[in-house]
């Protein structure tokens, strides 16, 4: 079976590194990067690390608009579909790189599969939403990681296509979390070059989205909270907000700003933290598979089994706010495992093959 996958961003070569790896002994895989993500330390350094098999494709697209880079991909992945002519697609989560492929797919009657099918947020403002819903409704085949993802699926009607696979994030972040070395827990580098000394104790801070980096409002809050915590804050700056946020921090001399960190690091500076606030949605799991507290800075609920026992919570852009909810105690249920048992790649590629 000849199967294309379209990758374009920092969490999709993740969850494709776990797939990949067990696809490729069973099927051929034609690998398509829009180039959606392109700096070294977001795309390529996950390539090397993760052991991801070089594209066959690299489209070169980012950056524009929603509309204009999504309309890009969309024609360019078109034109491979035709050239390359897989029996299925198979696309990662909510970007645009995941709707424009799902879209040229669809049309040229090619069965779509999509992993982290189903999440809702309740809000079409969010570009990941509409990227989602799309997506789901024009697939063949639905793999949804946890159960709430599923019932929003049955109840748009979509019930019979779904599968609950579990989660890749978690795959990666067992698989991949031994392989972490000192090295990898050393390389933090700041925008100069210069390597950075990871602090004994720390928090860790990723803000990326246009909810909280469109103004300097939101993103200097965020920061105020973290600076006025007892340790320093590691963040790994996205390149979307790095002048906003190398220029409001200015004057906060307890937070460390570094380049964008490999998946090994980012997985270390989890394992490590004393605590995490981000917007990121993997890394909201990732803390909730590390057990470290999390404070979601967004105004809506993504991944609602990390909400539970005030693991991860949410927080308004607000300074005061957000040192709140880092100050409620969270409990552990060890038994409590929505995420599936770190085989999700496998189920993934059974469903991928079978009929
Ligand atoms: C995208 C996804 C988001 C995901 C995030 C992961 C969409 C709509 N959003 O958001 O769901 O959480 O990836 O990180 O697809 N840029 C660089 N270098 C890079 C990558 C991006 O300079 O390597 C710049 C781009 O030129 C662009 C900006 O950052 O101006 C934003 O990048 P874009 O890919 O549009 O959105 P993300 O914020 O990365
Ligand atoms: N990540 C990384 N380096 C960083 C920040 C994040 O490797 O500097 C990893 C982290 O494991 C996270 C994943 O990239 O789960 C995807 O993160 P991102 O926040 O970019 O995307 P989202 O999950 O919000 O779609």
């Amino acid at each position: 079976m000849r199967i294309v996958t379209v990758v374009g961003a920092r969490p999709q070569f993740i969850k494709a590194a776990v797939v990949s790896r067990i696809l490729r002994h069973k099927a051929s895989e034609i690998l398509i990067h829009t180039g959606q993500h392109y700096d070294y330390n977001m795309s390529d350094i996950f390539f090397e690390e993760l052991d991801i098999p070089k594209p066959d494709y690299n489209l070169g697209i980012s950056g524009g608009s929603h509309g204009s880079m999504t309309g890009r991909m969309l024609s360019a992945i078109e034109e491979l579909l035709l050239r390359e002519e897989p029996d299925k697609l198979l696309v990662y989560g909510d970007t645009n790189s995941t709707m424009a492929a799902a879209i040229a797919a669809v049309k040229l009657h090619i069965p779509v599969y999509h992993v982290e099918a189903g999440n809702r947020f309740g809000t079409l403002t969010s570009p990941e939403e509409v990227n989602r819903i799309v997506t789901d409704h024009v697939s063949t085949c639905l793999m949804p990681c946890t159960e709430s993802a599923a019932a929003f699926l049955a109840k748009e009607g979509l019930g019979e296509k779904t599968q609950i696979v579990g989660d890749p994030m978690y795959d990666a972040f067992v698989y991949y979390g031994s392989k972490v070395t000192e090295k990898d827990k050393n390389s933090l580098f700041s925008f100069d070059g210069e390597k950075v000394p990871r602090p004994k104790e720390f928090y860790y801070l990723t803000c990326h989205r246009q909810e909280n980096t469109n103004t300097d409002d939101k993103l200097r809050e965020i920061l105020k909270a973290m600076n006025s915590l007892d340790a320093p804050t590691i963040y790994p700056v996205h390149p979307r907000n790095k002048d906003r946020a190398l220029r409001v921090s200015k004057d906060l001399n307890n937070i460390i700003l570094t380049q964008p960190v490999g998946y090994l690091t980012s997985i270390s500076l989890v394992n490590d933290a004393n605590k995490i606030v981000t917007d990121s949605g993997g890394l909201q799991r990732e803390a909730f598979f590390a057990e470290k507290q999390c404070v979601t800075v967004l105004d809506f609920v993504v991944w609602p089994e990390t909400m539970i026992d005030n693991r991860n919570q949410l927080s308004s852009p607000d300074k005061d706010a957000i040192l709140a909810k880092l100050d409620k105690k969270q409990s552990i249920n060890k038994q409590y495992k929505p995420f599936g048992n770190g085989h999700s790649g496998e189920k993934i590629v059974e469903l991928l093959l079978s009929e």
